[in-house]
């Protein structure tokens, strides 16, 4: 099964609106030679608008960091599928660990968030991974399952292909620490599994798994070589034109 790779950089809370167009335009001329794998950049909602202005014209797509499910109402502080459909993104990462862990989001909100940006045609990109200590307990694969089932609850099975999904381990977003190689294959590969069984093998074997926690320059060759990790999710090494030109072109 050939999945198109997908290169997302997640520029969480940093750049100002300038900053970020400026970013924007050296990834959208950064990606034009590149016809055979997607370019993603999330920046701050306050910069979205600007950034869909200068991303006209190219490839790139551009997401959200977060997603509210209602479409309106006093939800202060959320902000809708169809207001960020209306400033031009396509896709919302939900359910990253920074808004599970610093912010209290359970699967069950990752779940209403999720069915809310796909019903309004959003592209979801589902984050899920474990801690340190659930690594070290040995509970990895039960939380990755519980995240993806929880997560995905209410999906019909025609809508699995067109979302993402991401394999962030905690322990290993923003400390400089990557999985080994192996370590992301045998817990994409899981998450592939679980997939099927939720699912069909046929298609569990169309999505997206992107691997993020420490991505660079000098790791994304080798990670992006094994069999069922589709593409990366990318933070601080996203924040500066060089180094995501660079995760961009992997080979
Ligand atoms: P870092 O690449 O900075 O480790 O962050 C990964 C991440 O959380 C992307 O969503």
């Amino acid at each position: 099964m050939e999945r198109r790779p997908l290169i997302a950089g997640n520029w969480k809370m940093h750049l100002n609106v300038a900053d970020s167009v400026s970013l924007a335009a050296a990834v959208a001329a950064g990606s034009r030679d590149l016809g055979d794998r997607d370019v993603m950049i999330a920046p701050a909602f306050t910069a979205l608008a600007a950034v869909a202005e200068v991303l006209k014209g190219s490839s790139v797509f551009l997401a959200a960091q977060n997603v509210a499910w209602e479409r309106e109402g006093a939800y202060t502080g959320e902000i809708s599928p169809a207001m960020l459909m209306d400033v031009g993104a396509s896709m919302a990462i939900i359910g990253h660990s920074e808004r599970r862990h610093i912010f209290g989001e359970d699967n069950e909100m990752v779940n209403r968030r999720l069915l809310g940006a796909l019903n309004s045609g959003l592209v979801p990109i589902l984050c899920v991974g474990e801690t340190l200590d659930e690594r070290e307990e040995g509970e990895t694969f039960k939380v990755l399952e519980q995240q993806v089932c929880e997560g995905l609850e209410g999906v019909p099975g025609d809508r699995l292909p067109s979302l993402v999904l991401a394999y962030e381990p905690v322990w290993a977003i923003g400390t400089g620490k990557t999985a080994s190689r192996e370590q992301a294959q045998e817990a994409h590969s899981f998450i592939r599994d679980v997939l099927a069984d939720l699912y069909e093998k046929n298609l569990a074997g169309q999505v997206r798994i992107l691997y993020g926690g420490s991505v660079k320059p000098e790791n994304v060759d080798a990670l992006m070589a094994e069999p069922d990790i589709d593409g990366a999710l990318v933070g601080g090494a996203a924040l500066k034109a060089e180094s995501f030109d660079r995760i961009m072109h992997f080979s």
